[in-house]
């Protein structure tokens, strides 16, 4: 099949290298002419481990090309948009104004039947405005539109893509369907499911998705806290709920909150979308409240470790990506706790393997250092805020001897209380006693 993709960010560049991988002839288009360039030999301008390789055999074997112009679009079987819908500055909307000026850039293009399919993120109701801008650039002809949502994790973001638990393909026309199982085939041949639903149940499939795992991982927070005043452990309760088949151990991680390109947007956005319909997604609307607070909070949670106050004293943050293996900083936990820290009076060092550039324009005043042991010097606590693989595995006698007191804050649990206690850390974790 011929995939034309609109959009080398993050979705569409890992849609397009593995629909090439697929065996489809895929065009990925972009308007930045450097990004293109620079993708055209192979050099990937995002941290997703195994994309650069991906990129690169699909590249030398001419099934996967970059441009900036959409020519040879109109020989397309199928045109995916994958453009980024950020939050609309200061109201929480998906802002759509990319996606819709895509398919006016591409609606004069089209050969009749092309299938436009969204993979970015889009409220309830856009497949409907795509439908409405086709049909007026092109009256009469057939042009059919598609909801396909992603599910891509970064930095896993190719097996996911690869053995999906789902493929949510959103339209009521049969020769569309046809077309994204051809897309898909490789995938549903080893068992993943496929599952046809309406456009506006497609669409809205992504946002509840998003908004429960992020209801679970804020449950099990609260509950976190709970745990703490009681002295039970939240990691057992996690297990013993998640055993459960009804609920399942995954996203039941205790830590400082969720972050990330996706949750925080996509949650505002489902909100605005129900308040749009005249209706109110509580459970949702208080989940989003919750996190909010909770990553702000974790500084108290620093402060209660050193005897109530950071005031003068030195604290190493390790971590500042909003999860491990991606560069992505944004709305990590991190920087709130780092900036709730520096507001209670207390001096940041901080170290991570990868999100240190894109901190800096917004934490300016944070000592940036080359290692864990460089950040811990002469810190009065440390504290771990993303769980990244060389934070697991510390030197605790190393540690110690740099620091000014031998203090650990593990905010995603990654130690256990015992081991801590018998390297002589005073040590506070989430939701353990
Ligand atoms: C998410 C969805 O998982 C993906 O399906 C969607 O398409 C895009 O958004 P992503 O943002 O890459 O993916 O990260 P994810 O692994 O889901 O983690 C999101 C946040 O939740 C991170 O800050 C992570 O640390 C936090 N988290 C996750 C927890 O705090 N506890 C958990 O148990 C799981």
């Amino acid at each position: 099949m011929r995939v034309t993709m609109i959009g080398a960010g993050y979705v569409g560049l890992v849609s397009a290298a593995c629909f090439a991988d697929f065996g489809h002839e895929v065009s990925c288009i972009d308007k930045d002419a450097h990004r293109v360039a620079a993708l055209n030999r192979s050099e990937v301008p995002i941290f997703e481990p195994g994309l650069s390789e991906l990129v690169e055999n699909n590249v030398r074997q001419g099934r996967l090309e970059f441009a900036v112009e959409a020519t040879g679009i109109d020989r397309t079987d199928t045109v995916f948009i994958a453009v980024g819908t950020p939050s609309r500055r200061g109201d929480g909307y998906a802002d759509l104004s990319f996606v819709y000026q895509a398919v006016r850039e591409i609606a004069p293009l089209l050969a009749p039947g092309t299938v436009v399919v969204t993979k970015s993120t889009v409220p309830v109701g856009t497949g409907d405005e795509i439908e409405r801008i086709l049909r007026e650039k092109r009256p009469g002809v057939d042009l059919q539109t598609v909801s396909n949502p992603e599910f891509l994790r970064e930095g896993a973001a190719i097996q996911d893509f690869k053995h999906p638990d789902r493929i949510v393909v959103g339209t009521d026309d049969a020769r569309a369907r046809a077309v994204l199982a051809e897309i898909y085939r490789p995938l549903y041949l080893n068992a993943a499911p496929i599952m046809y639903v309406s456009r506006r149940t497609a669409e809205l499939i992504k946002y509840a998705s998003n908004a429960f795992l992020a209801t679970k991982i804020t449950f099990i927070n609260e509950i976190a806290d709970l745990c703490e005043l009681v002295g039970a452990d939240v990691q057992d309760i996690a297990l013993g709920m998640g055993l459960d088949n009804r609920i399942g151990g995954k996203f039941l991680h205790a830590g400082p909150g969720f972050g990330g390109s996706c949750f925080p947007k996509d949650m505002a956005a489902l909100i605005k979308t129900a308040h749009d319909h005249g209706t109110q997604l509580r459970v949702v609307e208080t989940v989003a409240a919750v996190n909010e607070q909770r990553k702000r909070a974790m500084a108290r949670k620093v402060a209660a470790a050193l005897g109530g106050s950071v005031r003068g004293k030195i604290i190493a943050v390790l971590g500042l990506t909003f999860k491990p293996n991606t560069d992505d900083t944004r709305d990590s936990p991190a920087f709130p706790l780092i900036m709730a820290l520096q507001d209670l009076g207390a001096a940041v060092r901080s170290y991570d393997p990868a999100g240190m550039e894109q901190a800096k324009p917004a934490l300016p005043s944070v000592t940036y250092c080359t290692s864990s042991y460089a950040a811990a010097e002469g810190a009065d606590a440390v504290v771990i805020v993303t769980e990244w693989e060389q934070f697991r595995a510390l030197d605790f006698d190393r540690l110690r001897s740099v620091m000014a007191q031998p203090v650990i804050v593990d905010l995603r649990n990654v130690y256990r209380p015992d081991e801590m206690l018998r390297a002589n850390f005073r040590y506070v974790s989430v939701g353990r006693a």
